[in-house]
């Protein structure tokens, strides 16, 4: 009776209660699949809305901004959000001494004041259809993976000739999911006249600066707003006074209800790359070697450049933009590390790969994971040769510059604008240390049989990597603006014999020729084993859904608010307020320093509640910055920026106690547009749902 009684509760269970959302990148084209768990989680819309190609549908207010980020429509006139880190070069582009909008924010106040950007387009998901059949017409089992290869390519070519209409603006691409178990078409419209509306001052924009990074509490106003223009015909076209805002085929409603712990959450947008289905061997490398390897280069860099950062000013703004770039990522896999360490991924992998082989025994699948195994022990060494090689060599300005100059006189191209570019932003002591630091490490680290000859026999001959340094500094041509600026073709003997361009190319040779062609040879290998280790995942385990692995296309990822506990006895809360930049503000400390403004318009009172930006437990990445965060009833709530550094080996394994993804509140947005940027008129284009 009793055990009958359990049964029936499980069974129960299993029936009401949804499965626990969170992990997931969904495909918006099979989000049927989803649905009914998504509804069961609260969202209270159909997969019709999310997306369709019959009807207008969540999807067509999503974009992929640039070439790396999220935006979303907010208006019938072409409005659109998405972070300020994503708008950054092109807020930097506009501006200088006189009007540094970087510092100071900018506000058109009309139409006729924003900024066209160059180079810049957004491009809307017109459609994705899967080509697999297609795609591979006229393969046959006997195929060697490079006919293979060569086979999806000419097909591929075929498809997408077929759909894309450049004149029009369509793009499209055949992409593989599943390790090329399938593919799916994916035709894009690209607008390319994209304009400049407003952005904050960084000092809310990219608030608490690379302190906060990957961090909660946070509290960055990460948003930047840009138009979309078209022809009269509501067509892309390039940049022209003519061109009118777009009419978007569906804007988002803004909720200005707010939101609380538990509250659904949908964040709609492009995850980069993300690796959750890979063997232990891959992911033992990642957490036991290449993250902790190419963090400990990364803060030997890190403390060079911050020692002299610290003493002069000017070293501090030339260094700054380098600086977030080595520490974004430098932080990130510390948190990947530590999670794949704290969840035992690899003892759970090598479990799991030990279950696999003996269901697998006697298949088709059989073996796969011994052979991953085989091919990573071939490969990981070679691999982390080539890391070493881009983190310690590769990293030096010097080296790159000469390289970078060498490219352009090869092609015909002046140079003068390329060194006053990079002599702008230098600063030679730093670059002086890192060489020294850098090609140590290398030198340390890679055993004899990983570093090439010329290296050992120099640094013999110089007897350490100091001299060889004092040596090559002072006798290249590069450390000279003026000179470099003077080359011409008629040069390029002397650029070819420069010891800066000499040991960059030398490095370079060596990897193209003792480790690219490993590399390229095992990754083939190991991706047709995962091709089959895919496939035998699937069928090892029948009843988990399987979602793809990132690729920068569209996906669905929802959750709900919540907060997380970092660490034994800390609880943090899921929504942070103005109250904490107050808390945060020093004039002192750059990344806190707030403008007056702010300060004054909280000292009035009745703001100290105001939301800023909010946790969910959505499972996002690199991509799905600008991204829309979106309520039960499909109305923007947010826009994602962030992961806590905690949960970020969520590319690799997904845990729903500490992944959450980081939202600026768009509550937060509409404050900073009104108060700060006293951009009244942008309300009236928004509609508001309450
Ligand atoms: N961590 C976020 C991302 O990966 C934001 C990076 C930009 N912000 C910064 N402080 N560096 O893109
Ligand atoms: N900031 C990241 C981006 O630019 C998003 C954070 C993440 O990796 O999740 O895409």
């Amino acid at each position: 009776m009793k055990k009958y009684f359990i049964l029936t509760a499980l069974c129960l269970a299993a029936v009401f209660q949804p499965s626990r959302a969170d992990e997931g990148m969904w495909l918006p084209v099979l989000i049927s699949q989803r649905i009914e768990d998504m509804q069961a989680h609260g969202f209270r819309l159909t997969a019709e809305d999310v997306y369709s190609v019959n009807q207008a549908s969540l999807k067509d207010a999503v974009v992929l901004f640039g070439s790396g980020c999220t935006g979303e429509i907010v208006s019938n006139n072409g409005l659109l959000f998405t972070n300020h880190h994503c708008g950054y070069s092109q807020i930097q582009q506009h501006s200088s001494v006189e009007h540094d909008y970087l510092r100071d924010g900018f506000w058109a106040m009309s139409r006729r004041e924003e900024l066209p950007n160059p180079g810049l387009t957004v491009s809307f998901l017109e459609r994705m259809d899967e080509v697999t059949d297609q795609v591979l017409k006229g393969y046959v089992p006997s195929m060697s993976e490079a006919q293979r290869d060569s086979l999806v390519k000419v097909n591929g070519d075929a498809i997408v000739r077929q759909v894309a209409n450049p004149d029009k603006g369509i793009r499209a691409r055949v992409e593989a999911l599943y390790y090329a178990n399938q593919y799916f078409l994916f035709v894009y419209k690209v607008y390319r006249d994209v304009r400049l509306v407003g952005a904050p001052p960084s000092s809310i924009g990219k608030f608490g600066g690379d302190t906060d990074n990957w961090m909660w509490p946070r509290h960055t106003g990460d948003f930047s707003v840009f138009r979309i223009y078209a022809d009269k015909n509501n067509e892309p076209a390039d940049y022209s006074e003519d061109n009118i805002p777009y009419t978007p085929k569906r804007f988002f409603t803004v909720s200005r209800a707010g939101v609380k712990e538990g509250d659904f959450t949908f964040v709609y947008g492009c995850p980069g790359s993300t690796q959750e289905y890979v063997a232990s061997d891959a992911v033992r490398y990642v957490g036991e070697v290449s993250d902790p390897e190419k963090i400990a280069l990364r803060t030997l860099r890190l403390d060079i450049l911050r020692k002299y950062m610290e003493q002069d000013q000017a070293v501090r703004i030339q260094y700054s933009s380098k600086y977030a770039n080595i520490s974004n990522a430098w932080k990130k896999w510390q948190g990947e590390a530590k999670g794949i360490a704290r969840l035992k991924t690899v003892a759970a992998k090598d479990d799991y790969e030990r279950r696999f082989s003996a269901w697998a025994a006697g298949t088709a699948y059989e073996g796969l994971p011994e052979r991953l195994h085989g091919l990573y022990a071939q490969r990981n060494p070679v691999y982390r040769a080539y890391e070493y090689y881009t983190e310690t060599v590769r990293t030096v300005e010097l080296l790159q510059f000469a390289n970078q100059v060498k490219t352009a006189l090869d092609a015909g191209r002046p140079v003068g604008e390329l060194a006053e570019s990079f002599f702008k932003d230098y600063y030679q002591p730093i670059d002086k240390e890192i060489f020294v630091a850098m090609l140590e490490a290398f030198d340390r680290k890679m055993a004899p049989g990983y570093k090439p000859a010329f290296f050992t026999e120099q640094l013999a001959s110089y007897g350490s990597v100091a001299a060889w340094r004092d040596a090559l500094f002072s006798r290249s041509l590069f450390t000279d603006q003026k000179r470099v600026s003077a080359l011409t073709k008629e040069d390029l003997a002397a650029v070819t014999a420069d010891p800066a361009f000499a040991l960059y190319d030398a490095f370079y040779q060596w990897y193209r020729s003792e480790l690219q062609p490993v590399i390229t040879d095992l990754d083939r290998e190991i991706r047709l084993a995962y091709r089959d280790y895919m496939r035998g995942q699937m069928a090892f385990e029948t009843d988990k859904a399987f979602y793809p692995d990132a690729n920068l296309t569209l996906r669905v990822a929802y959750g709900h608010v919540a907060g997380y506990s970092p660490s034994d006895a800390v609880y943090y809360s899921p929504v942070s307020t103005l109250t904490g930049i107050m808390e945060k503000d020093n004039p002192e400390i750059f990344d806190y320093d707030i403008p007056q403004v702010l300060r004054d318009i909280y000292a009035q009172g009745g703001h100290e509640a105001q939301p800023v930006c909010f946790l969910a437990t959505n499972h996002t990445s690199g991509g799905n910055s600008g991204s829309p965060v979106i309520n039960a009833d499909g109305q923007l709530i947010g826009i994602n920026f962030d992961r806590v550094w905690e949960g970020t080996m969520s590319d690799i394994v997904f845990d729903p106690d500490y992944c959450r993804n980081i939202s600026l509140d768009i509550r937060y947005l509409l404050f900073v547009m009104r108060e700060i940027g006293h951009a009244d008129w942008l309300f009236d284009e928004m509609v508001f749902a309450d």
